[in-house]
């Protein structure tokens, strides 16, 4: 067959670093290769997110930037197909189309698995002299897993696996609801059959997926209604699997339960990715979010007691219409109070289409900055202390790549945490993919680092 090559930029969050990871899973038996360069491949694919403006903004100077690398292709008689995937192309797929000429085909987060047959499409036609265009943006999830499924897995460490798509929770800033549709949750038999393939394959961290992944229920083998903390427990138990992640949750779905396989199970990892948005219970309220501060920190109290160690991660949105002086105070103490391990945190970007976007009193530029900065030095000093607090501790990491230095490799400890391990140059081939103890000398605010204990 005739090599081709692929290449894919990958914007947003997880489920489109594991949307990326299946398009290449899709197009590898039609002979296209993974390239981490754009200018020589045959097909370009840019899979988008919509979230803030800024990165639905980004993807049409992307565009701009590879239409002229397919002039100059053209110019050479060969043909680059270019493909706009993901949550922009969703959202605006016809604006797309229109404002872009040059993109060949868009498609939406729950199409792609027809990648295949759009490409040969689109390039049929080209051959035929005809302009080739199209858009395939239909929400319906089930058909997308069941192709999915039947592809082989690549032989890694850790691997994601997408257990729930969508959201109902309708956020008022939020644009995830429109262009990932409603909640689903993919069945159980399937999971577990996913996920006994990445075990078999090597995979020994498995990071559960989903825009709501708390959200999660179905109906276990046995008959019985299950949701997250359930099937966690199953997957445990799969030969290989020792460490397990999942990720978003939502605090209206931290079940007693949830909070219980933290305290039981040695496989579920001591983090937890908890946004709570916003501190101050008024605009908790006109956010939508559905929990207040209290029930947001009685959560993370409960969670402690189950697990006293575990590293608390966050999401934090200032500047969102009508947050005072006093309601952003709120937020800071909030901060104050959990004490995160490491944070995301973002200005409020009006969305167009979601409730906020109308809302009067819209936050100023300038004092938005403002909040965003002084926000994150506090988010920033903590991610310092946490990291600092674990130098003189011996932790275990899994070696997931090399390291800075030409003797050294990366990983992750139990906590997140990013780790450089100096192992000496002749052993860093042989860690890749191990969980190593490592003791810990060394900490800033990005990573921590050690030796082998
Ligand atoms: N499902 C997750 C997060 C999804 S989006 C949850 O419920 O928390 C990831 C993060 O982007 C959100 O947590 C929020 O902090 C941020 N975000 C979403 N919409 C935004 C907007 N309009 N402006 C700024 N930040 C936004
Ligand atoms: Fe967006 Fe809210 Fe749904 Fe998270 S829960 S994806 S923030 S609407
Ligand atoms: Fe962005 Fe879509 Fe993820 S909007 S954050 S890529 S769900």
């Amino acid at each position: 067959m005739e090599k081709k090559k692929l290449y894919i930029k990958t914007y947003g969050c997880q489920m489109n670093v594991y949307d990326t990871e299946r398009m290449v899973d899709v197009m590898a038996p039609e002979g296209y290769m993974e390239t981490d360069t754009p200018e020589d491949a045959d097909l370009v694919v840019l899979n988008t997110c919509h979230i803030r403006e800024k990165a639905a903004e980004k993807v049409y100077s992307d565009i701009g930037r590879i239409r002229k690398m397919k002039d100059t292709k053209k110019k050479d008689g060969e043909e680059m197909v270019l493909a706009v995937g993901g949550c922009v192309a969703q959202a605006e797929g016809a604006e797309i189309m229109k404002r872009a000429p040059v993109v060949d085909m868009v498609f939406g987060p729950q199409t792609y698995h027809n990648l295949p047959d759009m490409v040969n499409q689109s390039l049929s036609l080209k051959s035929q002299g005809e302009k080739s265009r199209i858009l395939d943006t239909g929400l319906a999830v089930d058909e997308k897993f069941d192709q999915l499924s039947k592809k082989d897995v690549k032989k890694k460490a850790t691997a994601f696996l997408t257990i729930q798509e969508g959201c109902d929770k309708f956020c008022t800033f939020c644009v995830v609801p429109y262009t990932r549709g409603a909640e689903f949750s993919r069945s159980i038999e399937d999971l577990v059959k996913d996920a006994e393939k990445l075990a078999k394959a090597g995979v020994v961290e498995v990071t559960l997926l989903g825009q709501n992944v708390n959200a999660f229920h179905g109906v276990s083998e046995n008959g019985e209604e299950w949701r997250l903390p359930q099937l966690i427990r199953r997957l445990a138990k799969i030969d290989g699997f020792e460490r397990i992640r999942y990720t978003t949750s939502h605090p209206h779905d931290m079940t007693d339960e949830l909070l219980k396989v933290h305290g039981d199970l040695k496989e579920c990892m001591p983090y937890l990715h908890l946004p709570v948005q916003a501190g101050s219970d008024r605009i908790l309220k006109a956010m939508n979010r559905t929990h207040d501060s209290a029930s947001y920190k009685d959560i993370i109290r409960d969670l402690r007691k189950e697990r006293p160690d575990i590293a608390i991660s966050g999401d934090f949105i200032v500047g969102f219409p009508g947050e005072t002086d006093e309601d952003f105070k709120e937020t800071m103490e909030l901060v104050r109070d959990v004490k995160y391990a490491q944070a995301y945190s973002f200005k409020y970007s009006p969305r167009p289409g979601t409730p906020a976007a109308e809302m009067d009193d819209q936050v100023e530029e300038n004092i938005k900055s403002e909040r965003l900065s002084r926000l994150q030095a506090l988010l920033k000093q903590q991610q310092a202390d946490f990291n600092n607090s674990v130098i003189g501790k011996t932790l275990s990491v899994l070696i997931e790549g090399k390291g800075k230095a030409e003797d050294a490799v990366f990983g992750r400890s139990p906590y997140m945490q990013a780790v450089q391990v100096k192992v000496g140059a002749d052993k860093v081939e042989e860690l890749q993919g191990k969980i190593v103890d490592v003791k810990i000398n060394g900490a800033n605010t990005f990573y921590i680092e050690g030796i082998l204990a």
